[in-house]
């Protein structure tokens, strides 16, 4: 596992942006794992950007979402497939159907959980996937105490992430109780990760999934069975780790390399 400490939320954006937009250079039809919730939307901001600018191309990725609430109405704006198209689609310019989303609105999820594997494997696999963090550990809404080879299925979702979530709604008593999420197991199946997570709410989590035992109770820390796992964290999400000087060791060293390989 690659850890980067970087000392903003700004530098996290940056760089995951750097790391996107590698993947995107190497292959122009990416296929993109996207997370939702505050932690990657300065890093679409940052690659959105750089598209208007002329400095990427990303007219040609697609796109799955880790997650969907369960009953939300078609074109609800807290609903991940709204916040997708608000946040990712439209300022990437992708045409429609690029980006897809878990069908949390069918009267069959089981159904709708085994095509969203399915679409997801005639895409050829995700290339890359971008994650977030929950305060509890969890990865899209893999909650604690989820199988670590479980796939996209239902899941109901806990207190905390319901409370954590509220924000997104007008009343917290509107925050769904269930959602369709890709498994720990979907996830690992992704060629490459990408974790990213600010703020001192998620030092807890990142320490945990980053150094502590794998443990369903900790979603997370099934990455470290993940071969290519990149995490940028800020200073203040990366307070909990014990071994923060040797991933800047490594990162310097790594550095070092590329320049003088230029
Ligand atoms: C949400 C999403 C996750 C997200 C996580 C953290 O509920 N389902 O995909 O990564 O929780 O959210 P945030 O980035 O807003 O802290």
């Amino acid at each position: 596992m690659e850890v980067i400490v970087l000392p903003t939320a700004a530098d996290v954006d940056m760089r995951a942006a750097d790391v996107v937009a590698a993947q995107v250079s190497r292959r122009s039809d990416t296929v993109l794992g996207v997370a939702t919730g505050s932690s990657p939307l300065g890093t679409y901001r940052e690659l959105a950007r750089r598209q208007h600018e002329g400095e990427l191309d990303l007219t040609r990725i697609s796109c799955f979402a880790l997650d969907e609430y369960v009953g939300l109405p078609v074109g609800h704006p807290a609903c991940y497939a709204s916040v997708l198209e608000r946040e990712l689609a439209r300022p990437f310019g992708l045409p429609k159907g690029r980006v897809r989303v878990p069908d949390g609105s069918r009267p069959d999820l089981e159904r709708a959980c085994c095509d969203y594997e399915e679409a997801i494997a005639r895409s050829g696999g995700i290339d890359l996937q971008i994650l977030g963090i929950g305060a509890n550990g969890h990865i899209g809404f893999n909650e604690p105490t989820s199988s670590l080879s479980s796939r996209t299925r239902v899941k109901a979702l806990s207190a905390q992430t319901r409370l954590d979530n509220a924000r997104f709604f007008d009343d917290p008593a509107d925050v769904p109780t269930h959602c369709l999420t890709q498994g720990l197991d979907t996830i690992l199946e992704a060629r490459r990760v990408l974790l990213v997570a600010q703020g001192e709410h998620k030092a807890d989590a990142v320490a945990a999934a980053v150094e502590g035992p794998v443990s369903a109770m900790c979603p997370a820390s099934v990455l470290q069975f993940h071969r290519a796992v990149t995490v940028v964290v800020d200073e203040a999400a990366a307070a909990g780790l014990a071994l923060t000087d040797y991933y800047r060791f490594v990162a310097d060293a790594e550095h070092r390399l590329r320049q003088e390989d230029a």
